[in-house]
């Protein structure tokens, strides 16, 4: 029944995550689109309004003319519209999955013992650190001098954020680093909206009421805090989505992974930004094609005798033992798999079998060695935090078995 609620309660969680977060970053993508492609107003009238750009747009049947002021119009309107909720509630149902999958089940999601043998307690207050270190660590760079610089602050964000790629791989499990990460960033996109993009637009509402001149360092630091949250999109929508993916999470350059694909989504962005302006630069879309490949070329899996510890060479194995393999790997999948991945699973907490995938029968099991093999000895992603104590031993008798089958 725990199991069933946790199911639900993540269900609902994510639904609403998504909303948020399509209607958050679309939103966002929306504005800096109409920021970039503002044009001179033509209308004198509306010079002296004090509107500096316009633009025409179609869409759903009716046409559009947005306009942005310089600083604000002299009356302000009745109804203002502010995008704030949509970053909130992305980031607290994001911070309630996060709660309920990764910490409530951290000896499931978030410990390895082979990365790092931690208790579930000292595991959480790790993951919570990431989480609030990682802001003020930010928010500290942005607000020093190096905030002054973009361009030696855009450095100094990147060694950071690849620093902690790499501690969270050799902490957590390759799934719950790469989550961390991803909320990480993510939590430094919201506490942008939250801590100065807001405050700056309060205070220049309060200035356009007042009828004072606006303080322009407030929009400086609000437009230098948006182009960061920019370049973090990219990124965090693939840590989003990497846990369908044991390939990147479960490799052992798992955090070389993370920062390469981090980077080719920093790039794409900003290729994307560019040619707002009408600047078509192909050579950043070039330069992240070039690393996703260099990043598919190191996941590729290797021939088995280089991924398993066979303690026996392959070739020199008796026909008896040839024979045992899918007998011995069977048992192995109903011992360390089956508790999960079954019709009724046995596992305390699982309601139903995880994403579907069960080996009940031999027919099931043969028709799925392929992904059997690749998630319990190419990227060892399963049995899931290893909680059935799968043995290297076990993993290597699953890859003879895979190989013998393959001929
Ligand atoms: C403790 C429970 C548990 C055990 C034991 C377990 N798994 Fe899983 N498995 C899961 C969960 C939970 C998921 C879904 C993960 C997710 O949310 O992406 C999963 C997902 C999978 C998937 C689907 C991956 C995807 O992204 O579509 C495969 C394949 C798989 N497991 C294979 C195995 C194999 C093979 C074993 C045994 C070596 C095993 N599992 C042992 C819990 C378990």
């Amino acid at each position: 029944m725990e199991g069933y609620i946790l199911d639900w309660l993540n269900l609902l969680g994510r639904w609403v995550h998504m909303i948020t977060g399509i209607a958050w970053i679309g939103a966002s993508f929306y504005f800096i689109w109409l920021d970039n492609h503002l044009e001179p107003v033509k209308d004198p009238a509306d010079d002296e309004k004090g509107v500096s750009g316009e633009l025409w747009a179609l869409h759903g049947g009716g046409i559009y003319h947005a306009q942005k002021y310089k600083l604000a119009p002299n009356k302000l309107p009745e109804h203002l519209h502010w995008f704030k909720w949509e970053a909130y509630t992305t980031w607290i149902t994001g911070m309630f999955m996060m709660a309920i999958i990764y910490w409530y089940g951290a000896d499931l999601y978030l410990i390895d013992p082979s990365v790092a043998d931690l208790s579930k307690p000292v595991a959480i207050l790790i993951g919570i650190g990431t989480i609030v270190i990682g802001w003020l660590a930010y928010d500290f760079m942005c607000k020093s001098a190096l905030g002054n610089d973009d361009k030696k602050l855009a450095i100094a964000l990147f060694v950071f954020v690849a620093v902690v790629a790499f501690v969270l791989t050799q902490i957590f499990s390759g799934r719950g680093a790469f989550m961390h990460y991803g909320a990480m960033l993510g939590t430094i996109m919201v506490g942008n909206v939250f801590f100065a993009i807001m405050p700056g637009q309060r205070a220049l509402m309060a200035c356009a009421e007042a009828g004072t001149p606006v303080d322009p360092e407030h929009g400086r630091k609000a437009k230098q805090r948006s182009v960061h949250n920019t370049y973090f999109t990219l990124p965090v929508l693939f840590v989003m989505i990497s846990n369908h993916y044991a390939m990147t999470y479960g490799h052992w350059l798992n955090w070389l992974i993370l920062i390469g694909i981090s980077i080719a989504g920093a790039l794409i962005r900003i290729y994307f930004v560019q040619r707002h302006f009408g600047k078509n630069k192909p050579v950043y879309l070039g330069v992240a094609a070039v690393i996703l490949l260099a990043v598919s070329f190191i996941m590729a899996p290797k021939p088995a005798s280089k991924i398993a510890s066979t303690t026996t060479d392959a070739s020199a194995t008796s026909v008896v033992e040839q024979n045992m393999l899918p007998i011995q790997a069977r048992a192995i999948i109903k011992t360390r798999c089956s508790t999960c991945h079954s019709a009724t699973p046995t596992q305390p907490g699982f309601a139903a079998a995880p994403k579907g995938v069960i080996y009940d029968t031999e027919h099931q099991i043969n028709k799925q060695a392929v992904t059997i093999h690749q998630q319990a000895v190419v990227s060892k992603a399963m049995p899931l935090g290893n909680m059935t104590q799968m043995t290297d031993e076990e993993r290597s008798i699953l890859d003879r078995w895979f190989q013998s089958i393959q001929e």
